[in-house]
C-alpha cells in the first residue's frame, strides 16, 4: 500500500504524458505549441510589472545603480532553478509542472504541499498583476481627460508593506482590475492556441514598447546621473547606508524585490502537454524567454539609471519618469498602452498555469473530479479555468497589491527550491531515465538552486513567512480531509 510519501514512478508519468491523458471523460489536451510559441508564452510570462513597476523602487531604495547588478543576481539565481526547469520538464512532459515533478521525486505528500503552494504563484500573482494593471489603466485614461471614480478603481483595504499596517482607502471595489480578469479567463477557456496568438501579439507590443524606451533613451545616458547626495562619487553601488540600503546588501536586497520581474518562466512548464515536441521545445521554451528578458532587464536598468538620478526613480511608472526626463514625454500614452497589454500577458500566462495545476491534482484524486473535465470542442480545463477566473476575479476587486505582492514571491522561491532539490533527487534515484535536456553540473546547478532561491527568501519579512506557514496549514487540513481518501496512487499504487 503507498503511503504519503510514495512517489510517483516516471514510468507512469511518461505514459501519461505519452497518452496525453485522454479518455472517454477526459479528451487530450491540443499539442498546438510550436518552440517559438513557448518562448513568446515565456516572455509573456516574465515581463510585468517587475520592469514597469519595481525597477524603481528598486533603484531609489535599495540598490543604486547597481540595480542592474540585482538584475543579473536574480537571473543567476533564476538560471539554476531555470535549468532545473528545463531538465525537468523535457524529462517528465506532463502538465503539472512543478507539482508533477515533486510527486516524481519527493512524493505525494511533498506534491501536494507545493501544488497548494502554487496557488500563491500563479492566482495569487494574478491577482497582483491585474491590481497593477488597474492602476496604469486609470493614468492611460487620466492622460486623456478622463477621469475614472477612485470609489471603482481599487481596493477597500490598503496595506502598508514596511509597517506591515492596514488603513481603509475609502473605495468600495475595484472594477478594472476584476474587469481584466473576466476578459482573459473567457479567452483561455476558448483555447490554447487563440490565447496563444493574442499573447504573441501583445508580446511583439510589449517589446516594441521596450525596443523604443531603449533605442530613444540610449543616446541620453550620461553616468553623470549617478551622483546623487547619497552617491556622491557617483560609484555603481552608492556606500552602504544600513542593512539592504546601498552597498552589496542594498544590491542582495534589490534583487529579492526585482526578483518578481523574473516569475513566469516556470509557467510554461504547466503547458508541457500541449507542446508539439516537449522532449526539445520546453527547454527551449524556459530558457530561451528567460535569458532574454535577463539581457532586456540589464538593459533597461542600465538605461533608466543613466537618463534618470537614481533616487527620483521611487515611484510607480518609473519608465514614464524616465521618458519625461529626456523630452520625449508625447510617448508617455503609448508606452502606458504597452505597458497595459504587457500586463495582460502576464495574467493571461498566470492564468494559463493555475487551471493546468488544479487539473493535475484533480487527475491524481488530490483534488475533485469535475477540476481535470476538458472541454470536448475547446479543448481546454474550462471547469477549472472558469473556477479559478471567478476566485481570483472576487479577490482582484479587493485585495491591495503590497500583500499580495510578497507572497507571490516567497510561494514561488519556494517551489523553485523543491523543484531543484527533486530534479537532483530523480537523478540518484533514477540515473538512467531518459533525459532529452541535462542540466550540467547538477551537483552545482541543483544545490544551488536551491540555495539561492532560499537566500532570497530570507530577505522577505517575518508577516510574509507567517502568511506562508498560514497558508501552508490549511492546504495540509484540506489534504488530510479530502485529498489522503482519494489519491488515486494511494488507492491503486499508480497515478
Ligand atoms: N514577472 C511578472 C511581472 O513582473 C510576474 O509582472
Amino acid at each position: 500500500m503507498a503511503s504519503i510519501w510514495t512517489r510517483k514512478s516516471t514510468a507512469d508519468l511518461l505514459q501519461e504524458a505519452a497518452r496525453s491523458e485522454g479518455d472517454a471523460d477526459t479528451p487530450p489536451f491540443k499539442r498546438s505549441l510550436s518552440a517559438l510559441q513557448l518562448v513568446t508564452l515565456g516572455i509573456g510570462g516574465i515581463i510585468g510589472a517587475g520592469i514597469f513597476v519595481l525597477t524603481g523602487h528598486a533603484a531609489a531604495a535599495n540598490a543604486g545603480p547597481a540595480v542592474t547588478l540585482s538584475f543579473l543576481l536574480g537571473a543567476v539565481a533564476c538560471g539554476f532553478a531555470g535549468l532545473c526547469y528545463a531538465e525537468m520538464s523535457s524529462t517528465v512532459p506532463v502538465c503539472g509542472s512543478a507539482y508533477t515533478y515533486a510527486y516524481a521525486t519527493l512524493g505525494e505528500f511533498i506534491a501536494w504541499i507545493i501544488g497548494w503552494d502554487l496557488i500563491l504563484e500563479y492566482a495569487v500573482g494574478a491577482i497582483a498583476v491585474s491590481v497593477g494593471w488597474s492602476g496604469y489603466f486609470v493614468s492611460f485614461a487620466r492622460d486623456f481627460g478622463i477621469n475614472l471614480p477612485q470609489h471603482f478603481t481599487s481596493a477597500p483595504l490598503a496595506y502598508d508593506v514596511s509597517s506591515g499596517n492596514w488603513s481603509r482607502t475609502g473605495a468600495i471595489v475595484n472594477i478594472p482590475a476584476m474587469a481584466i480578469i473576466v476578459f482573459v479567463t473567457t479567452l483561455l477557456v476558448i483555447g490554447i492556441r487563440e490565447s496563444a496568438q493574442f499573447n504573441g501579439f501583445i508580446v511583439a507590443v510589449k517589446l516594441t514598447v521596450i525596443a523604443l524606451f531603449l533605442g530613444s533613451a540610449l543616446s541620453s545616458v550620461t553616468l553623470a546621473n549617478w551622483v546623487t547626495p547619497s552617491n556622491p562619487e557617483g560609484a555603481l553601488i552608492p556606500p552602504n547606508a544600513g542593512v539592504g540600503v546601498y552597498g552589496w546588501s542594498g544590491v542582495v536586497r534589490g534583487a529579492a524585490v526585482v526578483f518578481f520581474a523574473y516569475i513566469g518562466f516556470d509557467a510554461i512548464s504547466t503547458a508541457a502537454q500541449e507542446a508539439k515536441a516537449p522532449e526539445r521545445d520546453m527547454p527551449i521554451g524556459i530558457l530561451g524567454s528567460l535569458v532574454i528578458c535577463a539581457a532586456l532587464y540589464v538593459a533597461v536598468g542600465f538605461v533608466l539609471t543613466g537618463i534618470v538620478p537614481f533616487d527620483r526613480l521611487n515611484v510607480a511608472d518609473p519608465i514614464a519618469v524616465g521618458i519625461d526626463a529626456i523630452g520625449i514625454g508625447w510617448l508617455g500614452p503609448f508606452i502606458k498602452l504597452g505597458i497595459l497589454f504587457g500586463l495582460t500577458s502576464v495574467i493571461l500566462v498566470m492564468l494559463l498555469a493555475q487551471p493546468r495545476i488544479f487539473r493535475a491534482m484533480a487527475h491524481d484524486g488530490l483534488l475533485p473530479p469535475f477540476a481535470a473535465k476538458i472541454h470536448p470542442r475547446f479543448r481546454t480545463p474550462h471547469v477549472s479555468t472558469i473556477i479559478t477566473g471567478t476566485i481570483v476575479t472576487i479577490f482582484a476587486g479587493l485585495l491591495p497589491i503590497g500583500l499580495v505582492g510578497e507572497l507571490v514571491s516567497i510561494g514561488t522561491l519556494f517551489a523553485f527550491t523543491v523543484v531543484s532539490m527533486g530534479t537532483l533527487a530523480l537523478r540518484v534515484s533514477d540515473p538512467l531515465l531518459p533525459r532529452p535536456f541535462r542540466a550540467p553540473a547538477i551537483w552545482l546547478v541543483a544545490p544551488a538552486g536551491a540555495a539561492t532561491s532560499l537566500f532570497l527568501m530570507f530577505g522577505l519579512p517575518l508577516d510574509t513567512w507567517i502568511r506562508l506557514a498560514v497558508w501552508l496549514a490549511v492546504g495540509l487540513v484540506i489534504y488530510a480531509v479530502y485529498g489522503v481518501r482519494h489519491s488515486r496512487l494511494r488507492a491503486t499504487g499508480r497515478g
